[in-house]
């Protein structure tokens, strides 16, 4: 089943500045879905759409197959829950445990039933001891979970989340990885909108990436977005980065992981710069996670190794060294025999 049917939907907010341009787009039950793009591409409007806040100006939103052109009815309401980017936004009562009450107390729930559901939130979300504070108190990371905790206090089939692991730490991260794929075991469609690019993957069976000019740029499987380099940078997500290898200089793209990547690289090389503290971090990562990049980094830039194979080939040559030179362009020659290679044995890691 069909929950939105998104059909060339525009918005531009009162001060003339357009949000959301042109865009379609559909989801079916249990899906979910990634949307990225810089910051001002339009994500959360989107999310604000696809919940009702605002209307498109132009085209239409289909959800369950109805026209949504008329507002929400309170059924669709208790269906659809969203998670805003700022938590601020999200919660006005005095303390943690009425906020989890608040959404189950507009449902047919009794008093235990009530009780039930905002006990469970705390458990799911490791929060019980937040139970009795202040939801404006909060660190901004704790914030975050509350917020998530009244979304999914109403117990939705749908879920609109708007950066979800800003401000969470690592530790947080990995647990709200595992929590939404639980979600989707469980049947639930969910939407999330994220500079995550980490976690894409691990979310999603597709991805939406929404250009500066808010209109879908590409749509497609995460692991296929993550590999479109030039999509990416089109897209202003990633960055180019000028790298000093041990006897090379070259340039290649960053994903989130800047620091990581820098890492892995150092530790394979025999140049013995890395310092202790990326080198810690680097012991942290497992060996699947450190092959994982190396693997991407040797595919990434396996022309580029040829490349250089051929120029010291050229110069072994100009210093008549002939020999040498026939060894170093029999390798070039067949490196790119390894491209198939690289990217079947990137793609079972990252399984
Ligand atoms: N309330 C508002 N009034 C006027 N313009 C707005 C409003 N909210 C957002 N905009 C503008 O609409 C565009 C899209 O904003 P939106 O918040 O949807 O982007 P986003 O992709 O979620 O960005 P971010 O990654 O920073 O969260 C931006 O140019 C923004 O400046
Ligand atoms: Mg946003």
């Amino acid at each position: 089943m069909e929950i939105f049917d998104v059909e060339k939907i525009s918005y531009t907010y009162k001060n003339g500045k357009k949000a959301v341009d042109d865009v379609s787009f559909r989801v079916k039950e249990g899906e979910s879905l990634t949307i990225i793009g810089t910051n001002g591409s339009g994500k959360s409007t989107l999310l604000y759409l696809l919940n009702g806040l605002i209307t498109p100006e132009s085209g239409s939103i289909k959800i369950y197959g109805r026209d949504s052109e008329n507002g929400f009815s309170s059924e669709l309401r208790q269906r659809i829950s969203l998670l805003f980017q700022n938590p601020h936004a999200q919660l006005f009562l005095l303390s943690v445990w009425d906020e989890l009450c608040f959404g189950p107390s507009q449902l047919e729930l009794d008093k235990p039933g009530i009780r039930k559901r905002a006990e469970d939130i705390l458990g799911l979300l490791g929060i019980e001891h937040l139970r009795d504070r202040g939801p404006w108190d909060l660190s901004g990371g704790e914030m975050k979970k509350v917020a998530l905790g009244t979304c999914l206090s109403i117990n939705p089939d749908v879920l609109l989340l708007d950066e979800p692991t800003t401000g969470l730490d690592p530790k947080s991260q990995v647990e709200f990885v595992d929590l939404i794929n639980e979600l989707r075991h469980a049947g639930k469609t969910v939407i999330t909108a994220t500079h995550d690019l980490g976690i894409i993957e691990d979310i999603s069976d597709r991805t939406i990436v929404l250009g500066e000019d808010h209109r879908v740029l590409l749509e497609g499987k995460p692991w296929d977005i993550m590999e479109n380099t030039n999509a990416l940078l089109h897209a202003n997500l990633i960055h180019k980065h000028v790298h000093r290898h041990t006897w090379y200089v070259h340039e290649h793209s960053h994903f989130g992981t800047h620091e990581h990547e820098h890492v892995v690289l150092n530790e394979v090389s025999d140049a013995g710069y890395t310092k202790n503290e990326t080198r810690e971090a680097a012991f942290m990562m497992t060996d699947m996670e450190k092959l994982k990049k190396l693997l991407t980094h040797w595919a990434e830039h396996n022309e580029e190794h040829a490349k250089t194979y051929l120029e010291w080939a050229e110069k072994a040559r100009e210093s008549g060294d002939k020999e040498i030179y026939n060894i170093l362009k029999e390798i070039a020659e067949n490196t790119k025999r390894l491209d198939g290679l690289f990217e079947k044995a990137r793609k079972i890691v990252g399984k």
